[in-house]
C-alpha cells in the first residue's frame, strides 16, 4: 500500500502514529504564572543535542479556553519546566494526567501524584519518576498546520538532572530497571523491559 495523507488516509484511524514507534514520553510538569501546579505527557517528544542538552516536545491543538494547550502557555508565561518519565507503576496516573483540566485545577492533585521539589526550577518535579530534567525554555517554533489548529515544538535546555541513585550501577544508568513505558499507535503502549548492545566498529 502506498498513499499521500493529504489526498485522503486509507484507514478508519490514521495509523500515522503506529508508524513511528516507539515513542517516549515527555511527562511535562509546569506551572501557570499564577503558581497552578501543571502536568501532561507529550509523545511527540524526544531529546536532541547534548551540548547543552536540550529536549524537544510538540503541542498539537489548544483547549476549551485557549488557542494552546495549559502547558504551552504555562512555559510562554515561566519559561520553565520538567520532563518527567512515565513507568509501568504510573501508568495510570500518567494516562489521567493527559484528560482535560480545566487551567486552575492542580493536576498533580487530580492525577494523584506526589510532588518532589526541583534544585533549579520553580516547577515542581514528579516524585515517583526514575529521572526528572529541570529545563529552561530557548525557544518555540510554530509548525506547518492544514487547520485552525496550532502545533508548537517547544525546545528547552536541560539545566539539571536527577536520577535516583538505584538506578546507577557501576556508573552506569542502569536503563531496563526503570520500566519506562512509551507510545505505540491507538491506545497501545510498550514497556522497555530488555536491551541489547552493538559496539561501534
Ligand atoms: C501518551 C500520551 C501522549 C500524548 N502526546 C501528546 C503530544 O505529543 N502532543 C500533544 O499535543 N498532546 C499529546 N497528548 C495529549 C495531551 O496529554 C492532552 O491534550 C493534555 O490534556 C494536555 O494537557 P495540558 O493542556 O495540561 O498541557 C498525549 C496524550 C497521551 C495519553
Amino acid at each position: 500500500m502506498f498513499y499521500e495523507p493529504k489526498k485522503g488516509i486509507p484507514f478508519e484511524i490514521d495509523p500515522f502514529k503506529s508508524l513511528v514507534f516507539p515513542r517516549p514520553i515527555g511527562w511535562i510538569s509546569s506551572i501557570s504564572k499564577n503558581g497552578v501546579s501543571n502536568i501532561a505527557p507529550y509523545s511527540y517528544f524526544n531529546s536532541v543535542a547534548d551540548d547543552p542538552p536540550q529536549i524537544m516536545f510538540c503541542s498539537n491543538g489548544g483547549t476549551a479556553h485557549s488557542k494552546y494547550k495549559d502547558s504551552l502557555s504555562n512555559i510562554l508565561s515561566t519559561k520553565e519546566f520538567v520532563v518527567n518519565f512515565a513507568t509501568s507503576a504510573t501508568r495510570i496516573q500518567m494516562n489521567n494526567s493527559s484528560r482535560n483540566f480545566k487551567p486552575d485545577e492542580d493536576e498533580f492533585i487530580l492525577s494523584k501524584l506526589k510532588k518532589k521539589k526541583s534544585k533549579l526550577v520553580k516547577v515542581p518535579s514528579v516524585k515517583d519518576s526514575p529521572v526528572n530534567l529541570e529545563c529552561k525554555l530557548v525557544k518555540t517554533i510554530k509548525l506547518k498546520s492544514n487547520s485552525k489548529k496550532t502545533s508548537t515544538m517547544i525546545i528547552g535546555e536541560v539545566i539539571g538532572i536527577f536520577i535516583k541513585d538505584k538506578f546507577i550501577k557501576n556508573n552506569r544508568v542502569d536503563s531496563v530497571s526503570m520500566r519506562y513505558i512509551a507510545r505505540m499507535g491507538y491506545s497501545e503502549y510498550t514497556t522497555v523491559a530488555s536491551k541489547f548492545n552493538l559496539n561501534r566498529k
